[in-house]
């Protein structure tokens, strides 16, 4: 089992899992869910060792360092602390 948070609230997931549905309890807005519009974008302030590599679509949307796409994330294991 695999923890996405925020500073004030946390979210369990399973392993290799998408962070979709969890994102969406840590109150991260939705748009497209395919890595088009960019609405998901997240900063992940730790464990971003713990999430699935850059998808191509990220790459296209400009996410550079800590920022990610929520929709295009899946977490392995661990702790991932975000900020939405
Ligand atoms: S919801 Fe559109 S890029 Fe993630």
């Amino acid at each position: 089992m695999a923890i996405l948070r925020t500073n004030d609230k946390q979210v369990e997931v399973g392993d290799n899992s998408s962070i979709i549905d969890a994102a969406k309890e840590l109150d991260v807005p939705f748009g497209c869910h395919s890595g088009l519009c960019g609405t998901c974008r997240i900063e992940v302030l730790e464990g971003m060792e713990n999430l699935s590599e850059k998808t191509p679509e990220e790459n296209d949307l400009g996410c550079e360092g800590k920022e990610r796409q929520a929709c295009q994330c899946q977490i392995k294991n661990g702790i991932v602390t975000i900020q939405c």
